[in-house]
């Protein structure tokens, strides 16, 4: 497998009046395709700075990242400081679950997921109900976010963040409103769409009984990585 990413001495300082933040003080690592990453740290320790400087949401203020993109298959800088080259790497390459999972509240269930297909170029409406039966929505696809729960809500999020196959997935507490029978439920139809379609994920959680769903554990602590092992899991199988 290659390498899909590689962060150097990455840095998100923040100039405030009380001084400086180092959000991200010099974080290398390197992630190869298949693998999928849990990322855990204290409240605080830069984990949603990481995630959004992997998604190109924001721009790290130091060092540098290369990322292998879905168009060209090439190694190249990732952009930054600028908001148009910035969305259309993510529209290539991203999947993002947000903490608060931002769907449309006029477009129904299905509708949500046709949308970030369209956007990507990908419109396939047959994969979209088949994305919303593996998360177990197949009955609500025709309701609206205001008319299903928020455990609800948050698997139709994860179903379109891989409507459109990216490169890359990333999760922010993506089962942080789940009860633990759900969470496992939607971790395993995770797992299974990321190595069908050879999926890299890196997420975010508090939850380390979501480790075993993971090959690789990395640990921040102020803005540092302070460990990185990886499991028994395999990520080539
Ligand atoms: N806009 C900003 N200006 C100044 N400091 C910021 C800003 N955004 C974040 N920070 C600081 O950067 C650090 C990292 O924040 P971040 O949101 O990445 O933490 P986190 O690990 O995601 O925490 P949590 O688990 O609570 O979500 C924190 O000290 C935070 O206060
Ligand atoms: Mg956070």
């Amino acid at each position: 497998m290659d390498t899909l990413l590689k962060m150097e001495k990455i840095e998100r300082h923040y100039e405030t009046p009380a001084g400086t933040v180092r959000a991200l003080d010099g974080v290398s690592f390197e992630i190869t395709e298949g693998e999928r990453v849990i990322l855990l740290g204290p409240s605080g320790s830069g984990k949603t700075t990481l995630l959004n400087c992997l998604s190109a949401l924001d721009s790290p203020t130091g060092g540098s990242y290369t990322f292998k993109t879905q168009s060209t298959k090439t190694i190249e800088e990732v952009p930054r400081n600028s908001s148009e080259k910035m969305t259309s790497f993510r529209r290539e390459n991203i999947g993002y679950v947000f903490q608060f999972f931002n769907l449309l509240q006029d477009l129904t269930v299905l509708e949500n997921i046709l949308l970030i297909q369209e956007l990507a170029g990908k419109k396939n409406p047959a994969r979209a109900k088949e994305l919303l039966k593996l998360v177990g929505l197949e009955a609500e696809i025709n309701r609206f976010p205001g008319e299903i729960s928020g455990g609800q809500q948050q698997r139709v999020a994860i179903a379109r963040s891989i409507a459109k196959r990216p490169t890359l997935l990333l999760g922010d507490e993506l089962t942080g409103n789940l009860d633990t029978e759900t969470s496992n439920k939607v971790m395993e139809a995770l797992v299974s769409a990321c190595k069908q379609e050879n999926i890299t994920s890196v997420f975010v959680t508090h939850d380390e009984g979501l480790v075993k769903y993971a090959t690789r554990v990395i640990r921040i602590d102020s803005g540092k990585i302070v460990s990185d092992e990886q499991t028994e899991n395999d990520s080539s199988e």
